[in-house]
């Protein structure tokens, strides 16, 4: 008989911070579904509340920041697009924190936008994410037109499709997440393996 393992303890990291955002209602979304999931410990680190400026070095938000995704095994990015790019914040703190915390860890990203769905929002982040030693996953969630996606009680007006796509999404990051959480217990990140 095998015994389950620790559920996995996910940050989900809303990317835009900017009055009158849809953000949470797309964050808020995912997090229920991670919970119905049943592999993660689910948490959701909104970035309005780190005021990390741009000479980000030793402010004490970039700590806290860094700490809570040191202390992650998964993460998921949601993230706008604006002028096709993720936004400007989300890079700052990415930067700010120190490869280290991301290293081993996988990232799965949720995108979100006009009439592409933020899917050129997500490209750039899959050249960020290497650099800093971060996996990211393979399966994508995306909302185009993404005000008419939601109803006012915050769930999917197409429920169906989208749902079955988080379910796919979590389940490859669950057995990366699995993956690295073993790999990282039995050596540090990048150690050399074989004398
Ligand atoms: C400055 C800005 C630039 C935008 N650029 C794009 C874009 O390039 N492509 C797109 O599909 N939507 C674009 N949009 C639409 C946003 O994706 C949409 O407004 C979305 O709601 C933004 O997320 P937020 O409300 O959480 O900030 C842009 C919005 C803003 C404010």
């Amino acid at each position: 008989m095998s015994i389950a393992p620790a559920p996995l303890k996910l940050e989900i990291i809303l990317g835009s911070v900017r009055e009158g955002r849809i953000g949470p209602v797309v964050s808020n979304w995912y997090a229920g579904q991670a919970r119905l999931h049943g592999g993660f410990d689910v948490d959701v680190i909104d970035l309005m509340d780190f005021a990390i400026p741009n000479d980000f070095s030793s402010h004490p938000d970039t700590t806290e920041f860094s700490r809570r995704i040191e202390a992650a095994d998964a993460i998921v990015v949601v993230t706008p697009e604006y002028n096709h790019m993720p936004p400007g914040y989300l890079k700052t703190v990415i930067d700010a924190s120190p490869k280290s915390a991301w290293s081993g860890t996988p990232v799965a990203l949720v995108s979100y936008g006009g009439m592409s769905g933020g899917l050129r929002a997500i490209e750039p982040l899959r050249v960020v994410f290497p650099e800093i030693g971060a996996m990211s996953i393979r399966e994508t969630v995306s909302f185009h037109g993404v005000r008419d996606q939601f109803t006012a009680d915050g769930e999917p007006v197409d429920p169906d499709g989208v749902n079955a796509a988080v379910v796919i999404q979590l389940n490859t990051l669950e057995w990366w997440g699995l993956a690295l959480r073993d790999a990282r217990a039995l050596r540090p990140y990048g150690q050399k393996v074989i004398a």
